[in-house]
């Protein structure tokens, strides 16, 4: 018996590779982490699985699919998901699902296995990924069958098995981490009175609190070519670092923290706080372009889309065909979203410095104070009648209170 696991090193997918030898007969255990920039949590990896019992470990390198396929697909579409989270552990759990099936099938895998809790999001997105891959693959998920209650029991059995832990990061809050967020949920952050610790140094990790931040503002201008970012400061360059380089000044001026109250899809709300630095400032510039680009009724439209296409991703949709049908209208509607957006950034906020497009549909003509010649104001008369002609009605009959 062969098990492909989700792992990452942390004490829950480092207990499972033993709990599933007990478990499955012996099983061989494959892990597998899918590199999506989560940076120094892969050191010593290896290692590390071999331990703890795995017979291999695959790192995968997705980190340029990632950002490029999946990431800017959803900036395109301004998807945040209730108005606050910019969805980051939400796209990520599709592409690594995906490899996940593709290892299982070249190892002659009998299932896949992951570490989520049975009260989250994470193990919807797995599993619906791996159905539309694998539709008669077996998916093992220990939290929702396992004996252990609390992270003491599962200190004690990986103490019992004798699996290195490094208990001071892992007392911590659950995160999650990739190159475009990182997020904290759990502890003290599970009473929502609580306001997070963003004193303690060791909080924040991808950048400094608003107050931390240098008394400077900082100028930046990001180019897109039809909804996608590809330059800074007229300097070209690769998806990944464009996200990087944001993180970097994003994180600096305390761009990015949102504390939100969430509703899962498994129906609970629950209470997190994330780190979008770069993520936070190319949502913002994307939407600016759009405001100069887009006609009235596609822009307005586009926030329906918005909506749906964000419900989609935090759901786990991602290989659906309304995910695909909405990314082609996405598609479409950005093929006019290119032009150069100047922000300054000073602690914490967002400030716009002026907008460019070769697709501008703004006309200075048209919209000046002064005398000019395309817009007669006297056909406003007309339009406003007969644009006010319902309420005219009602108010003639009595019916307006
Ligand atoms: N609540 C966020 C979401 O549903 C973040 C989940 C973080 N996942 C984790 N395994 N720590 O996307
Ligand atoms: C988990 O429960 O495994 C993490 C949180 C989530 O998936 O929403």
């Amino acid at each position: 018996k062969k098990v492909v696991l989700a792992y990452s090193g942390g004490l829950d997918t480092s207990i499972i590779i033993p709990w599933l030898k007990e478990n499955y007969n012996n099983c061989e255990v494959i892990a597998v982490s899918g590199n999506v920039g989560q940076g120094t949590e892969l050191d010593g990896l290896e290692e590390k699985a071999i331990k703890t019992g795995a017979s291999k470990l695959y790192i995968e390198d997705l980190t340029k699919e990632f950002i490029e396929d999946y990431v800017f697909e959803t900036i395109k579409a301004d998807a945040v998901y209730e108005g606050k989270y910019l969805l980051g552990t939400s796209f990520a759990r599709p592409i690594i699902a995906k490899r996940l099936v593709e290892i299982a099938k070249a190892e002659g895998a009998d299932a896949i296995c992951h570490g989520c809790t049975g009260k989250g999001n994470d193990q919807v997105r797995f599993e619906l990924a791996i159905k539309a891959y694998a539709p008669d693959m077996k998916i093992i998920a220990p939290w929702r069958t396992w004996e252990f209650k609390s992270r003491e029991d599962e200190i004690e059995y990986a103490e019992k098995m004798g699996i290195p832990l490094k208990i001071n990061r892992e007392t911590n809050y659950s995160k999650d981490k990739n190159l475009w967020h990182l997020s904290h949920e759990g502890l003290d952050l599970e009473n929502p009175a609580n306001e997070p610790k963003y004193d303690d140094p060791n909080f924040l990790e991808l950048g400094v609190s608003p107050e931390q931040a240098p008394d400077k503002d900082t100028y930046i201008t990001i180019h897109f070519e039809k909804g996608v970012p590809t330059a800074i400061d007229g300097v070209e360059m690769d998806g990944v670092s464009i996200v990087e380089k944001l993180n970097e000044v994003g994180g600096a001026n305390g761009i990015g923290i949102t504390d939100m109250i969430e509703n899962r899809l498994v129906g609970m709300k629950s209470r997190g706080v994330y780190e979008t630095p770069g993520g936070t400032i190319l949502y913002y510039a994307h939407k600016k372009l759009e405001e100069l680009t887009l006609d009235r009724d596609t822009f307005h439209y586009m926030e329906l889309v918005s909506n749906r296409f964000a419900e989609l991703v935090y759901y786990g949709q991602w290989y659906t065909p309304l995910r695909e049908a909405l990314t082609a209208f996405v598609d479409q509607v950005n093929t006019v979203v290119t032009g150069d957006v100047k922000l300054k950034l000073y602690k914490g906020n967002i400030i716009d410095a002026g907008v460019t497009s070769p697709y501008s549909l703004y006309d200075e003509d048209i919209a000046t104070f002064d005398e000019d010649e395309v817009y007669d104001q006297n056909d406003s008369a007309g339009f406003i009648n007969l644009f006010g002609l319902p309420i005219k009605v009602r108010a003639k009959k009595g019916f307006i209170k």
